[in-house]
This record gives C-alpha cells, structure tokens and sequence, in this order.
C-alpha cells in the first residue's frame, strides 16, 4: 500500500499506521499525481474539505490515475452532494462526473457526518459538562461511523461486488444534539447537557484559523441550523456489511471506556 502525504510528519504517521510506501505529493500536481499512481492497482481518494480548489484536485486525481492506468478508483465523497448550498457537498459532484466518464472501474462511497467529529469534542464535553456546537440544538444530523465507511473502501478493493455502484453510507437515525447528549450521558454515566455557543467562540476554542475552512464550517452550520442534514437511512451501510452499522451509543461506550483506561 502507497499512501500520498505532503509532509515528512504526515509520512511518519502513515508507516506507522501500516503503509508500505510513501509518495510525498501534492493534489495540485498533476504530474506528481501520476508518477505517485503508476503500478497502482487501485486508487483510494479522499479530498480536503472547504479547499477552494476541491474540485478541480479531486478532477486532477481522476485524471492522473486514468492516465497511470489505475483499473479501480475508490472515492470517500459525502452524502447529499446535490446540497448546492454546501461547498464541501457541491464539490463532490464535478469529481464523481469526471470519476463516472473515465472507464475506470469506480465505487463512490457518500458518507453522512463522522461519528469521529464528535470525538474532537470529547475533551470539551468532558471539562464543560456541554455538547456545544454553534447551531440548534434540536436539528437532526445523520452519522455514520468511519471505521465502517473504511470497511468497505477495503471490501471494493479486493470483492467485484461493489464495483460501478454509489452508496449513501449512514448509520440507522437523524440525531438532534440533544438526543445525543443524552447518549453521551448514558455512556458517561453523569449529565451532558445540549448547548449552542457563537460560531467564533467554536471556531477559536477548535483552533480553527481565518480562510476557506473557517468559512464553510460557518456556512454549513448555518445550513444545519435550518435543515439539519438529514438522511440517515441504514439500508445500504446494512446490506452491504452484512450486519447492524456501528452506531452512536456504541461509539460514544467506546470513548468512554477508552477515557476510563487511560484515567
Ligand atoms: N468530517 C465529516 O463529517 C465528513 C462527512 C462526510 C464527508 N466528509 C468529507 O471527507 C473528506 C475529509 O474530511 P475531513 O473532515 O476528515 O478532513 P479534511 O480537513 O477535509 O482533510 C484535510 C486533508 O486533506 C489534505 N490536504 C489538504 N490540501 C492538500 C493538498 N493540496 N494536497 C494533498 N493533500 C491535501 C490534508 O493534508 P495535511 O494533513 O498534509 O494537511 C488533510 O489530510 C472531505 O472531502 C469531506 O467533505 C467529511
């Protein structure tokens, strides 16, 4: 396995997290693009979100494994990309069209939002007794759990089963904030309450600085505030692993039996 990073750190963690090769490259070179995939088989791509150029790297990717001669491309897109409002939806569709044009065998995978965020909230909601997040505490939101998104990046690489087929990936349910703090509170055994906080306040306590991400992380809650992002039909994640999705109380009796070990 090869994996693309930009940074001698990022290299480091890849190997250590099984990584035969490393290619040091960036989504903006198209040439690099193609010597990193040549003698690939299969090319799993994930883009960077809010990136003004997300599009066009994701197209650049396509192309560059087309042109290497890759006969499998994998891509980690999102759920919802007709969401035109959302950049980091709207940025998907210009890669899956490319993807669907080139002749390469291709699985789209369309996930809803990452268990694994909230897990960026652990700590806070650990020293604040608050799930806080700069929209309503009563829209709903679909999860998915990563791991099992993975699960099946790894089964369209070495099964037949899941080429040419997109798959909206959501664990069964849409979740208001305060439906899953009272989840974090059953993990937890103590109260966790719903809140909501100004965006500025998140994005600075989040160490999120000024540009592109700063921005559609404000204009995707605000969308969330109104909509939620709703979804979470766990048909497809179901049938295709062959069992229950991992879902939220199971993730969050994880962290806190993983926070309970270190303690
Ligand atoms: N988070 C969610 O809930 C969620 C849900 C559904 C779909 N998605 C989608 O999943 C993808 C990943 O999202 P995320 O939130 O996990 O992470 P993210 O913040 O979007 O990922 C950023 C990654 O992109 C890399 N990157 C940025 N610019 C690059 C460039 N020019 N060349 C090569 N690599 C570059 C960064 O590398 P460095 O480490 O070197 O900076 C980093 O590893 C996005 O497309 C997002 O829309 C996310």
């Amino acid at each position: 396995m090869r994996a693309l990073v930009r940074s001698r750190e990022a290299e480091r963690i890849a190997r250590d997290r099984g990584v035969d090769e490393t290619v040091i490259g960036d989504l903006e070179d198209t040439r690099g693009l193609i010597s990193a995939a040549v003698g690939a088989d299969g090319v799993f791509y994930i883009g960077p979100a809010f990136h003004p150029r997300e599009s066009a790297m994701g197209v650049t990717m396509v192309n560059a494994a087309k042109a290497a001669g890759v006969r499998k491309f994998v891509y980690s897109a999102v759920i919802h990309p007709s969401l035109s409002k959302l950049t980091n939806h709207a940025a998907k569709r210009p890669v899956e069209e490319a993807l669907y044009e080139s002749g390469m065998t291709f699985t789209v995978l369309q996930p809803a939002s990452f268990m694994q965020n909230i897990e960026l909230e652990w700590k806070r909601i650990l020293e604040t007794g608050l799930y806080a997040l700069p929209y309503s505490q009563r829209a709903r939101v679909c999860y998915v759990d990563y791991r099992d998104v993975a699960e099946l990046a790894a089964l369209a690489f070495v099964t037949e089963r899941f080429d040419n087929g997109t798959y909206e990936l959501s664990a069964p349910g849409g979740y208001s904030r305060i439906q899953v703090a009272g989840m974090i509170s059953e993990a937890l055994g103590r109260k966790i309450e719903a809140a909501r906080i100004d965006f500025d306040e998140w994005a600075d306590g989040a160490g999120l600085p000024e540009g592109s991400s700063r921005r559609g992380m404000q204009r995707l809650y605000a969308n969330y505030d109104q909509y939620g992002l709703l979804g979470g039909n766990g048909l497809i994640l179901r049938s295709v692993l062959g069992r229950e999705p991992r879902g939220l109380r199971q993730f969050f009796r994880e962290l806190a039996g993983s926070a309970q070990k270190a303690a």
